[in-house]
């Protein structure tokens, strides 16, 4: 049987951590899903069609990787998309009582869909996507942290007047 797996998120945007999941998960699943989030409640700094460029592009070497958005409730989409598991990536004690909230809630809602947590490598265990555009902004290198493309279009976007980001 073929496993497909849904990797969800805001991917605001994708750092090298998010990419180290990915990595692992693609001998794990025959398929995975990156779903971006379309209507965030936090507002995402990046518009979706910019986060989802950003993604394609650096996952474009695993031929089982597919990026696509989605609206509404997670395990709606995962089932629409026949998948049965949701990937979420752990990457301190800190992360865990939401995504155990997240993962009991989705089970709830679709006991067809398991949540399989990953850790990513540990030189990715303090990045996050807020952290990386906070150091960003205020002119801090964060290049090593983010593919180089997420890299290039913080750097244009803090460059910019602030009207016009
Ligand atoms: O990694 P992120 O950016 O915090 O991702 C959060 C995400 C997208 C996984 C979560 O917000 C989500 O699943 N949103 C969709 C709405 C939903 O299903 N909510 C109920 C979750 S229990």
């Amino acid at each position: 049987m073929q496993v497909t797996a849904v990797y969800p998120g805001t991917f605001d945007p994708i750092t090298n951590g998010h990419l180290d999941i990915i990595g692992r998960g693609v001998h794990l699943f025959d398929r995975i899903v990156v779903a971006l989030l379309q209507n965030a409640d936090k507002e995402p700094f990046f518009p979706l069609e910019e986060r989802m460029a950003i993604v394609r592009s650096v996952v474009a070497r695993f031929p089982n990787v597919e990026v696509d958005s989605f609206d509404g409730l997670l395990v709606d989409y995962a089932r629409a998309r026949g998948a049965r598991a949701i990937v979420r990536g752990l990457r301190a004690l800190s992360d865990f009582e939401y995504e155990f909230q997240m993962a009991l809630m989705n089970r709830r809602l679709e006991p067809g869909v398991e949540t399989v947590f990953m850790m990513p490598g540990e030189a990715w265990s303090y990045v996050s996507s807020r952290l990386v555009r906070e150091v960003a902004r205020l002119g801090g290198d964060v290049s090593g942290l983010v593919p180089p493309e997420a890299a290039a279009l913080l750097k244009a976007r803090y460059a910019a007047p602030a009207g016009t980001r």
